[in-house]
Protein backbone atom coordinates (compact mmCIF):
# COMPACT_ATOMS: atom_id res chain seq x y z
CA UNK A 1 0.00 0.00 0.00
CA UNK A 2 1.18 3.34 -0.01
CA UNK A 3 2.91 3.51 3.42
CA UNK A 4 4.37 0.41 2.27
CA UNK A 5 6.17 2.18 -0.94
CA UNK A 6 6.60 5.42 0.77
CA UNK A 7 8.89 3.75 3.07
CA UNK A 8 10.53 2.01 0.71
CA UNK A 9 11.24 4.53 -1.75
CA UNK A 10 12.52 6.72 0.78
CA UNK A 11 14.89 4.20 2.42
CA UNK A 12 13.34 5.36 6.08
CA UNK A 13 12.04 2.60 6.51
CA UNK A 14 11.28 1.94 11.03
CA UNK A 15 11.41 -1.17 12.84
CA UNK A 16 8.29 -1.98 15.47
CA UNK A 17 9.38 -3.77 18.20
CA UNK A 18 6.82 -6.29 20.03
CA UNK A 19 6.80 -7.96 23.29
CA UNK A 20 3.97 -9.98 24.11
CA UNK A 21 2.49 -11.10 27.60
CA UNK A 22 3.34 -14.91 26.68
CA UNK A 23 -0.27 -16.19 26.66
CA UNK A 24 -2.69 -16.94 23.84
CA UNK A 25 -5.48 -14.11 24.52
CA UNK A 26 -2.57 -11.53 24.61
CA UNK A 27 -0.25 -13.30 22.40
CA UNK A 28 -3.18 -12.95 19.24
CA UNK A 29 -3.90 -9.51 19.18
CA UNK A 30 -0.03 -8.45 19.72
CA UNK A 31 0.36 -10.44 16.51
CA UNK A 32 -2.35 -9.07 14.89
CA UNK A 33 -0.93 -5.77 15.72
CA UNK A 34 2.20 -6.63 14.50
CA UNK A 35 0.79 -7.78 11.17
CA UNK A 36 -1.30 -4.95 10.72
CA UNK A 37 1.70 -2.68 11.48
CA UNK A 38 3.76 -4.75 9.07
CA UNK A 39 1.17 -3.64 6.06
CA UNK A 40 1.93 0.03 6.78
CA UNK A 41 5.39 -0.69 6.34
CA UNK A 42 7.10 -1.17 9.24
CA UNK A 43 9.91 -4.05 9.55
CA UNK A 44 8.60 -6.31 12.82
CA UNK A 45 10.74 -7.71 15.78
CA UNK A 46 9.04 -9.68 18.00
CA UNK A 47 10.99 -10.44 21.95
CA UNK A 48 9.37 -13.36 23.49
CA UNK A 49 9.64 -15.48 26.27
CA UNK A 50 10.40 -19.38 26.48
CA UNK A 51 7.29 -19.86 27.60
CA UNK A 52 4.34 -20.10 25.20
CA UNK A 53 7.31 -19.04 22.17
CA UNK A 54 5.84 -18.49 19.08
CA UNK A 55 6.66 -20.74 16.39
CA UNK A 56 8.75 -18.29 13.84
CA UNK A 57 9.15 -20.31 11.11
CA UNK A 58 5.00 -19.57 10.37
CA UNK A 59 6.48 -15.98 10.08
CA UNK A 60 9.58 -15.48 7.77
CA UNK A 61 8.94 -11.99 7.51
CA UNK A 62 9.51 -11.25 11.38
CA UNK A 63 12.86 -11.38 13.46
CA UNK A 64 12.34 -13.10 16.44
CA UNK A 65 14.34 -12.89 19.38
CA UNK A 66 14.48 -15.18 22.25
CA UNK A 67 14.47 -13.64 25.73
CA UNK A 68 15.47 -16.37 28.91
CA UNK A 69 12.52 -16.12 31.41
CA UNK A 70 13.71 -18.06 33.98
CA UNK A 71 11.83 -20.82 33.84
CA UNK A 72 8.84 -19.65 36.09
CA UNK A 73 5.51 -21.03 35.31
CA UNK A 74 2.02 -20.74 36.26
CA UNK A 75 0.71 -22.92 39.03
CA UNK A 76 -2.67 -22.98 38.93
CA UNK A 77 -5.74 -25.87 40.14
CA UNK A 78 -8.71 -23.56 40.52
CA UNK A 79 -10.07 -20.62 38.74
CA UNK A 80 -9.65 -18.29 41.33
CA UNK A 81 -6.18 -19.88 41.57
CA UNK A 82 -5.27 -19.20 37.98
CA UNK A 83 -6.03 -15.55 38.31
CA UNK A 84 -3.51 -15.43 41.18
CA UNK A 85 -1.28 -17.97 39.79
CA UNK A 86 -1.05 -15.42 36.57
CA UNK A 87 -0.58 -12.33 38.57
CA UNK A 88 2.69 -14.56 40.39
CA UNK A 89 3.91 -15.56 36.59
CA UNK A 90 3.56 -11.81 35.68
CA UNK A 91 5.48 -10.17 38.20
CA UNK A 92 8.16 -13.68 37.79
CA UNK A 93 8.62 -12.70 34.04
CA UNK A 94 9.18 -9.48 34.66
CA UNK A 95 11.91 -10.19 37.21
CA UNK A 96 13.31 -12.44 35.25
CA UNK A 97 13.24 -11.41 31.53
CA UNK A 98 14.31 -7.38 32.76
CA UNK A 99 18.60 -8.53 32.30
CA UNK A 100 18.18 -10.42 29.39
CA UNK A 101 16.12 -8.02 27.90
CA UNK A 102 18.12 -4.97 28.57
CA UNK A 103 21.29 -7.10 26.89
CA UNK A 104 19.31 -8.78 23.78
CA UNK A 105 17.66 -5.04 23.13
CA UNK A 106 21.13 -3.59 23.33
CA UNK A 107 22.43 -6.15 20.84
CA UNK A 108 19.32 -5.19 18.61
CA UNK A 109 19.52 -1.01 18.71
CA UNK A 110 23.60 -1.71 17.94
CA UNK A 111 22.81 -3.98 14.74
CA UNK A 112 20.87 -1.29 13.67
CA UNK A 113 22.81 -0.27 9.72
CA UNK A 114 23.17 3.99 9.66
CA UNK A 115 20.99 4.57 7.11
CA UNK A 116 18.88 1.17 7.86
CA UNK A 117 15.68 0.04 9.75
CA UNK A 118 15.96 1.94 12.54
CA UNK A 119 14.41 1.12 15.58
CA UNK A 120 10.87 3.45 16.40
CA UNK A 121 9.79 1.83 19.40
CA UNK A 122 8.62 -1.19 21.45
CA UNK A 123 4.97 -2.30 21.55
CA UNK A 124 5.03 -4.23 25.00
CA UNK A 125 1.94 -5.69 26.92
CA UNK A 126 0.89 -3.45 29.67
CA UNK A 127 1.60 -6.00 31.80
CA UNK A 128 5.54 -5.88 31.31
CA UNK A 129 6.62 -2.54 32.81
CA UNK A 130 9.88 -3.64 33.86
CA UNK A 131 10.75 -3.98 30.23
CA UNK A 132 9.17 -1.06 28.72
CA UNK A 133 11.10 0.96 31.65
CA UNK A 134 14.55 -1.00 30.47
CA UNK A 135 13.63 0.11 26.26
CA UNK A 136 12.76 3.69 27.50
CA UNK A 137 15.80 3.49 30.09
CA UNK A 138 17.82 2.72 26.42
CA UNK A 139 16.23 4.98 24.66
CA UNK A 140 13.68 3.72 22.70
CA UNK A 141 9.83 4.95 22.93
CA UNK A 142 6.91 2.32 24.22
CA UNK A 143 3.34 2.04 23.35
CA UNK A 144 1.34 0.13 25.64
CA UNK A 145 -0.95 -2.62 24.34
CA UNK A 146 -3.81 -3.62 26.80
CA UNK A 147 -5.32 -6.91 25.09
CA UNK A 148 -9.05 -6.07 27.13
CA UNK A 149 -11.80 -4.01 26.47
CA UNK A 150 -11.39 -0.18 27.82
CA UNK A 151 -14.14 -0.58 29.76
CA UNK A 152 -11.88 -3.18 31.35
CA UNK A 153 -8.76 -1.01 31.46
CA UNK A 154 -11.21 2.36 33.34
CA UNK A 155 -11.65 -0.64 35.88
CA UNK A 156 -7.85 -0.47 36.34
CA UNK A 157 -7.18 3.29 37.01
CA UNK A 158 -10.12 3.26 39.04
CA UNK A 159 -8.78 0.61 41.67
CA UNK A 160 -7.75 2.13 44.32
CA UNK A 161 -11.15 4.27 44.58
CA UNK A 162 -12.84 1.16 44.20
CA UNK A 163 -11.14 -0.06 47.29
CA UNK A 164 -11.66 3.44 49.18
CA UNK A 165 -15.22 3.39 48.49
CA UNK A 166 -15.08 -0.14 49.83
CA UNK A 167 -16.57 -2.11 47.32
CA UNK A 168 -13.43 -4.24 47.22
CA UNK A 169 -11.66 -6.66 48.33
CA UNK A 170 -15.33 -8.17 49.49
CA UNK A 171 -15.29 -10.33 52.69
CA UNK A 172 -14.25 -13.80 52.30
CA UNK A 173 -17.49 -16.00 51.35
CA UNK A 174 -20.07 -13.14 51.39
CA UNK A 175 -21.84 -12.99 48.32
CA UNK A 176 -24.29 -10.35 49.40
CA UNK A 177 -22.82 -7.57 47.53
CA UNK A 178 -21.90 -9.02 43.93
CA UNK A 179 -25.33 -7.23 42.90
CA UNK A 180 -24.54 -4.10 44.05
CA UNK A 181 -24.12 -1.23 41.67
CA UNK A 182 -20.70 0.36 41.04
CA UNK A 183 -22.13 3.51 40.18
CA UNK A 184 -19.12 5.35 39.13
CA UNK A 185 -18.77 2.61 36.73
CA UNK A 186 -21.91 1.43 35.22
CA UNK A 187 -23.26 -0.60 34.29
CA UNK A 188 -21.28 -2.91 36.52
CA UNK A 189 -21.93 -4.47 39.90
CA UNK A 190 -19.45 -5.24 42.40
CA UNK A 191 -19.30 -8.94 41.15
CA UNK A 192 -18.60 -8.08 37.48
CA UNK A 193 -15.26 -5.89 38.76
CA UNK A 194 -11.54 -7.76 37.27
CA UNK A 195 -10.91 -8.87 41.34
CA UNK A 196 -13.95 -9.74 42.93
CA UNK A 197 -13.35 -12.85 43.35
CA UNK A 198 -9.84 -12.65 44.83
CA UNK A 199 -9.61 -13.56 48.35
CA UNK A 200 -9.02 -10.31 50.77
CA UNK A 201 -5.41 -12.19 51.34
CA UNK A 202 -4.60 -12.55 47.80
CA UNK A 203 -6.23 -8.82 47.09
CA UNK A 204 -2.98 -6.60 47.88
CA UNK A 205 -0.80 -8.19 44.82
CA UNK A 206 -3.71 -8.48 42.41
CA UNK A 207 -4.07 -4.35 42.83
CA UNK A 208 -0.19 -4.23 42.61
CA UNK A 209 -0.36 -5.94 39.12
CA UNK A 210 -3.10 -3.53 38.48
CA UNK A 211 -1.37 -0.52 39.57
CA UNK A 212 1.90 -1.61 37.34
CA UNK A 213 -0.32 -1.94 34.07
CA UNK A 214 -1.76 1.23 34.82
CA UNK A 215 1.99 2.78 35.28
CA UNK A 216 2.92 1.08 32.17
CA UNK A 217 0.19 2.87 30.19
CA UNK A 218 1.35 6.34 31.78
CA UNK A 219 4.74 6.44 31.26
CA UNK A 220 4.24 5.51 27.28
CA UNK A 221 4.15 7.50 24.58
CA UNK A 222 0.19 6.18 23.91
CA UNK A 223 -2.17 2.87 24.59
CA UNK A 224 -3.34 0.82 22.27
CA UNK A 225 -6.98 -0.67 22.73
CA UNK A 226 -7.93 -3.70 21.04
CA UNK A 227 -11.84 -2.36 21.03
CA UNK A 228 -13.42 -0.09 18.67
CA UNK A 229 -15.84 3.24 19.07
CA UNK A 230 -19.33 1.90 17.91
CA UNK A 231 -18.60 -0.79 20.62
CA UNK A 232 -17.30 1.34 24.17
CA UNK A 233 -17.58 4.95 22.44
CA UNK A 234 -18.71 6.17 26.44
CA UNK A 235 -15.62 4.06 28.03
CA UNK A 236 -13.67 5.32 25.37
CA UNK A 237 -14.45 9.10 25.72
CA UNK A 238 -14.35 8.35 29.74
CA UNK A 239 -10.57 6.95 29.59
CA UNK A 240 -9.04 9.90 27.48
CA UNK A 241 -10.42 11.86 29.98
CA UNK A 242 -8.87 9.99 32.88
CA UNK A 243 -5.62 9.30 31.02
CA UNK A 244 -3.09 11.73 29.74
CA UNK A 245 -1.17 9.63 26.99
CA UNK A 246 -3.18 9.30 23.42
CA UNK A 247 -5.63 6.09 23.08
CA UNK A 248 -6.02 4.18 20.23
CA UNK A 249 -8.64 1.82 19.69
CA UNK A 250 -7.71 0.21 16.21
CA UNK A 251 -9.77 -2.91 16.75
CA UNK A 252 -11.17 -5.54 15.96
CA UNK A 253 -7.41 -6.32 14.91
CA UNK A 254 -8.41 -9.73 13.37
CA UNK A 255 -10.04 -7.88 10.84
CA UNK A 256 -7.92 -5.41 10.63
CA UNK A 257 -4.56 -7.70 10.08
CA UNK A 258 -4.19 -8.27 6.22
CA UNK A 259 -3.32 -11.69 6.47
CA UNK A 260 -5.95 -13.95 5.74
CA UNK A 261 -7.96 -15.54 8.42
CA UNK A 262 -6.63 -18.58 8.10
CA UNK A 263 -2.57 -17.86 8.47
CA UNK A 264 -3.71 -14.89 10.60
CA UNK A 265 -5.75 -17.57 13.64
CA UNK A 266 -3.07 -19.86 13.50
CA UNK A 267 0.02 -18.35 13.28
CA UNK A 268 0.08 -17.70 16.55
CA UNK A 269 -2.14 -19.97 17.78
CA UNK A 270 -0.37 -22.34 20.57
CA UNK A 271 -2.33 -25.12 19.98
CA UNK A 272 -2.57 -26.79 16.22
CA UNK A 273 -6.23 -25.65 14.67
CA UNK A 274 -7.91 -28.67 13.80
CA UNK A 275 -9.36 -27.42 10.33
CA UNK A 276 -11.42 -30.40 9.84
CA UNK A 277 -14.24 -29.12 11.81
CA UNK A 278 -14.72 -26.74 8.86
CA UNK A 279 -15.56 -29.59 6.51
CA UNK A 280 -18.18 -30.49 9.46
CA UNK A 281 -19.66 -27.05 9.68
CA UNK A 282 -19.83 -26.99 5.70
CA UNK A 283 -22.88 -29.87 5.89
CA UNK A 284 -24.61 -28.00 8.50
CA UNK A 285 -27.54 -25.87 7.94
CA UNK A 286 -27.22 -21.80 8.19
CA UNK A 287 -26.89 -20.24 12.27
CA UNK A 288 -27.91 -24.14 13.05
CA UNK A 289 -24.54 -24.98 15.20
CA UNK A 290 -24.10 -23.63 19.11
CA UNK A 291 -19.87 -23.23 18.96
CA UNK A 292 -18.55 -24.04 22.47
CA UNK A 293 -15.35 -22.48 23.42
CA UNK A 294 -13.89 -21.44 27.25
CA UNK A 295 -10.48 -19.84 25.31
CA UNK A 296 -6.88 -21.21 26.45
CA UNK A 297 -7.04 -20.76 29.98
CA UNK A 298 -10.01 -20.92 31.78
CA UNK A 299 -10.75 -24.11 33.36
CA UNK A 300 -14.13 -25.83 34.61
CA UNK A 301 -14.93 -29.17 37.28
CA UNK A 302 -14.76 -32.21 36.41
CA UNK A 303 -18.73 -31.96 37.41
CA UNK A 304 -19.63 -28.86 35.28
CA UNK A 305 -18.30 -30.40 32.43
CA UNK A 306 -20.88 -33.49 32.59
CA UNK A 307 -23.40 -31.20 33.30
CA UNK A 308 -22.16 -28.97 30.35
CA UNK A 309 -22.33 -32.11 28.32
CA UNK A 310 -25.83 -33.58 28.73
CA UNK A 311 -27.00 -29.61 28.57
CA UNK A 312 -25.61 -29.67 25.12
CA UNK A 313 -27.35 -32.78 24.52
CA UNK A 314 -30.58 -32.10 25.81
CA UNK A 315 -30.56 -28.90 23.35
CA UNK A 316 -31.15 -31.30 20.86
CA UNK A 317 -29.00 -28.60 18.41
CA UNK A 318 -26.20 -29.34 16.09
CA UNK A 319 -22.59 -28.52 18.19
CA UNK A 320 -19.22 -27.87 17.44
CA UNK A 321 -16.86 -28.08 20.88
CA UNK A 322 -13.65 -26.82 21.05
CA UNK A 323 -12.37 -29.01 24.19
CA UNK A 324 -8.80 -27.99 24.86
CA UNK A 325 -6.89 -30.54 26.75
CA UNK A 326 -6.56 -29.05 30.46
CA UNK A 327 -9.83 -28.09 30.43
CA UNK A 328 -11.04 -29.68 33.31
CA UNK A 329 -9.25 -28.88 36.87
CA UNK A 330 -7.64 -32.00 38.37
CA UNK A 331 -8.65 -34.92 35.95
CA UNK A 332 -5.60 -35.30 33.26
CA UNK A 333 -6.53 -36.54 30.12
CA UNK A 334 -5.68 -39.83 29.10
CA UNK A 335 -2.97 -38.06 26.45
CA UNK A 336 -1.56 -34.84 27.01
CA UNK A 337 -2.79 -34.16 23.62
CA UNK A 338 -6.19 -35.47 23.95
CA UNK A 339 -9.69 -33.40 25.12
CA UNK A 340 -10.80 -34.38 28.67
CA UNK A 341 -13.16 -37.58 27.97
CA UNK A 342 -17.03 -36.76 27.89
CA UNK A 343 -19.25 -38.67 29.71
CA UNK A 344 -20.53 -42.29 28.98
CA UNK A 345 -22.97 -42.03 26.80
CA UNK A 346 -22.69 -38.66 25.70
CA UNK A 347 -21.83 -40.05 21.77
CA UNK A 348 -24.36 -42.16 21.57
CA UNK A 349 -27.16 -39.45 22.30
CA UNK A 350 -25.71 -36.91 19.90
CA UNK A 351 -24.55 -38.71 17.26
CA UNK A 352 -24.00 -37.35 13.93
CA UNK A 353 -25.31 -34.05 15.68
CA UNK A 354 -21.82 -33.07 17.23
CA UNK A 355 -18.20 -32.62 16.29
CA UNK A 356 -15.68 -32.32 18.99
CA UNK A 357 -12.00 -31.29 18.68
CA UNK A 358 -9.13 -30.12 20.81
CA UNK A 359 -8.28 -26.62 19.29
CA UNK A 360 -10.42 -24.98 16.56
CA UNK A 361 -9.87 -22.22 14.19
CA UNK A 362 -12.24 -19.86 15.84
CA UNK A 363 -12.45 -16.75 13.77
CA UNK A 364 -13.01 -19.10 10.49
CA UNK A 365 -15.37 -20.86 12.79
CA UNK A 366 -17.41 -18.06 13.76
CA UNK A 367 -17.41 -16.53 10.30
CA UNK A 368 -19.12 -19.80 9.09
CA UNK A 369 -22.48 -19.31 8.22
CA UNK A 370 -23.44 -22.77 9.49
CA UNK A 371 -22.61 -21.49 13.51
CA UNK A 372 -25.79 -19.85 15.17
CA UNK A 373 -24.54 -18.93 18.54
CA UNK A 374 -21.39 -19.00 20.92
CA UNK A 375 -21.08 -20.48 24.26
CA UNK A 376 -18.92 -18.71 25.69
CA UNK A 377 -16.00 -17.90 28.99
CA UNK A 378 -16.42 -14.29 27.76
CA UNK A 379 -12.39 -13.55 27.20
CA UNK A 380 -12.09 -10.52 25.40
CA UNK A 381 -10.42 -11.81 21.76
CA UNK A 382 -13.73 -13.85 22.25
CA UNK A 383 -16.29 -11.70 23.10
CA UNK A 384 -15.04 -9.26 20.00
CA UNK A 385 -14.57 -12.42 17.41
CA UNK A 386 -18.19 -13.33 17.99
CA UNK A 387 -19.52 -9.32 18.06
CA UNK A 388 -18.37 -8.81 14.85
CA UNK A 389 -18.72 -12.07 13.44
CA UNK A 390 -22.33 -11.22 14.15
CA UNK A 391 -22.77 -14.37 16.75
CA UNK A 392 -24.81 -14.23 19.68
CA UNK A 393 -23.34 -15.64 22.63
CA UNK A 394 -24.38 -17.62 25.72
CA UNK A 395 -22.08 -16.38 28.84
CA UNK A 396 -20.39 -18.34 31.34
CA UNK A 397 -17.80 -16.04 32.64
CA UNK A 398 -15.25 -17.68 34.67
CA UNK A 399 -12.78 -15.33 36.13
CA UNK A 400 -10.47 -11.38 35.75
CA UNK A 401 -12.17 -9.30 32.91
CA UNK A 402 -14.92 -11.85 31.92
CA UNK A 403 -17.74 -11.47 34.18
CA UNK A 404 -17.33 -7.32 33.11
CA UNK A 405 -17.49 -8.65 29.33
CA UNK A 406 -20.55 -10.92 29.58
CA UNK A 407 -22.22 -8.04 31.48
CA UNK A 408 -21.60 -5.79 28.74
CA UNK A 409 -22.60 -8.38 26.32
CA UNK A 410 -25.98 -9.24 28.56
CA UNK A 411 -26.66 -5.53 29.45
CA UNK A 412 -25.15 -3.08 27.11
CA UNK A 413 -25.00 -4.56 23.72
CA UNK A 414 -27.57 -7.39 24.13
CA UNK A 415 -26.56 -9.47 21.88
CA UNK A 416 -25.93 -12.74 24.13
CA UNK A 417 -27.66 -13.93 27.61
CA UNK A 418 -25.97 -15.10 30.88
CA UNK A 419 -25.92 -18.71 31.86
CA UNK A 420 -26.61 -18.12 35.93
CA UNK A 421 -23.55 -18.06 38.37
CA UNK A 422 -22.97 -21.08 40.94
CA UNK A 423 -22.73 -24.47 39.18
CA UNK A 424 -23.29 -25.61 35.66
CA UNK A 425 -26.76 -27.68 35.40
CA UNK A 426 -27.89 -29.49 32.52
CA UNK A 427 -30.98 -27.87 32.76
CA UNK A 428 -30.06 -24.36 32.96
CA UNK A 429 -27.92 -24.99 29.87
CA UNK A 430 -30.61 -26.52 27.41
CA UNK A 431 -33.19 -23.82 28.22
CA UNK A 432 -30.27 -21.41 27.69
CA UNK A 433 -28.98 -22.12 24.69
CA UNK A 434 -32.83 -22.75 23.41
CA UNK A 435 -33.43 -18.99 24.53
CA UNK A 436 -30.35 -17.85 22.39
CA UNK A 437 -30.62 -20.15 19.50
CA UNK A 438 -34.44 -20.50 19.31
CA UNK A 439 -36.71 -19.00 16.85
CA UNK A 440 -38.50 -16.37 19.08
CA UNK A 441 -37.58 -14.28 21.54
CA UNK A 442 -35.26 -13.49 23.19
CA UNK A 443 -32.92 -15.22 20.52
CA UNK A 444 -34.48 -13.23 17.18
CA UNK A 445 -33.69 -9.47 19.21
CA UNK A 446 -29.94 -11.22 20.15
CA UNK A 447 -29.77 -12.21 16.48
CA UNK A 448 -30.47 -9.02 15.33
CA UNK A 449 -28.73 -6.87 17.61
CA UNK A 450 -26.15 -8.96 16.63
CA UNK A 451 -26.04 -8.39 12.73
CA UNK A 452 -25.79 -4.76 13.33
CA UNK A 453 -23.12 -5.13 15.43
CA UNK A 454 -20.97 -7.02 12.78
CA UNK A 455 -22.27 -4.12 10.50
CA UNK A 456 -20.66 -1.20 12.75
CA UNK A 457 -17.71 -3.22 12.81
CA UNK A 458 -16.71 -3.62 9.41
CA UNK A 459 -17.79 0.02 9.12
CA UNK A 460 -15.18 0.69 11.46
CA UNK A 461 -12.49 -0.36 9.95
CA UNK A 462 -13.65 1.40 6.13
CA UNK A 463 -11.82 4.08 5.07
CA UNK A 464 -12.83 6.83 7.66
CA UNK A 465 -14.21 4.73 9.82
CA UNK A 466 -13.12 5.11 13.59
CA UNK A 467 -10.88 2.96 13.99
CA UNK A 468 -9.22 3.17 10.24
CA UNK A 469 -8.32 6.71 11.45
CA UNK A 470 -6.86 5.79 14.47
CA UNK A 471 -4.72 3.04 12.53
CA UNK A 472 -3.47 6.05 10.36
CA UNK A 473 -2.76 8.02 13.65
CA UNK A 474 -0.84 5.62 15.08
CA UNK A 475 1.16 4.78 12.11
CA UNK A 476 2.10 8.71 11.84
CA UNK A 477 2.86 8.57 15.92
CA UNK A 478 5.38 5.72 15.44
CA UNK A 479 6.76 7.26 12.58
CA UNK A 480 7.25 10.89 14.46
CA UNK A 481 8.75 9.07 17.85
C1 LIG B 1 -7.31 -14.44 28.51
C2 LIG B 1 -8.42 -14.03 29.46
O1 LIG B 1 -9.14 -15.14 29.91
C3 LIG B 1 -9.30 -13.02 28.82
O2 LIG B 1 -10.39 -12.74 29.66
C4 LIG B 1 -8.49 -11.81 28.53
O3 LIG B 1 -9.31 -10.80 27.97
C5 LIG B 1 -7.37 -12.18 27.60
O4 LIG B 1 -6.61 -13.23 28.16
P1 LIG B 1 -8.43 -16.43 27.02
O5 LIG B 1 -9.06 -16.95 28.24
O6 LIG B 1 -7.56 -17.33 26.29
O7 LIG B 1 -7.70 -15.02 27.30
O8 LIG B 1 -9.66 -15.98 26.09
P2 LIG B 1 -9.78 -15.07 24.82
O9 LIG B 1 -9.46 -13.64 25.14
O10 LIG B 1 -11.12 -15.32 24.29
O11 LIG B 1 -8.66 -15.58 23.82
C6 LIG B 1 -8.65 -16.87 23.29
C7 LIG B 1 -8.13 -16.82 21.87
O12 LIG B 1 -7.89 -18.15 21.45
C8 LIG B 1 -9.12 -16.20 20.88
O13 LIG B 1 -8.44 -15.36 19.99
C9 LIG B 1 -9.69 -17.41 20.14
O14 LIG B 1 -10.01 -17.15 18.80
C10 LIG B 1 -8.56 -18.41 20.24
N1 LIG B 1 -9.07 -19.79 20.24
C11 LIG B 1 -9.78 -20.28 21.32
C12 LIG B 1 -8.84 -20.58 19.16
O15 LIG B 1 -8.23 -20.14 18.18
N2 LIG B 1 -9.32 -21.87 19.17
C13 LIG B 1 -10.00 -22.40 20.20
O16 LIG B 1 -10.38 -23.56 20.13
C14 LIG B 1 -10.24 -21.57 21.33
Amino acid sequence: DSAESTATCTGDRRRVLFFPLPYQGHINPMFQLAGLLHSHGFAVTVFHTHFNAPDASLHPDYDFVPVPDGGALPAADSPDDTVQATVEHIFALNRACEAPFQERLAAVLEDDPAGGVAVACLVADAHLLTLLDVARGLGVPTLALRTGSAACFRCFTAFPMLCDKGYLPLPAQDTSQLDTPVIELPPYRVGDLPAASIPAAAHGRTREVLRRAVTAVAASSGLILNTFDALEHAELAALRRDIAVPVFDVGPLHLLSPAPAATAASASSLLRPDRGCLDWLDAQAPASVLYVSFGSIASVSAADLVEAAWGIAGSGRPFLWALRPGLVRGGAPPLPSQPPPLPKGFDAATRGRGAVVAWAPQEEVLAHDAVGALWTHCGWNSTLEAACAGVPMLCRPCFGDQRGNARYVDHVWRVGVELDGGEIERGNVAAAIEMVMGAGEPGAGLRRRALELKRRAAESIDDGGSSALNVNMLVNLIQSL
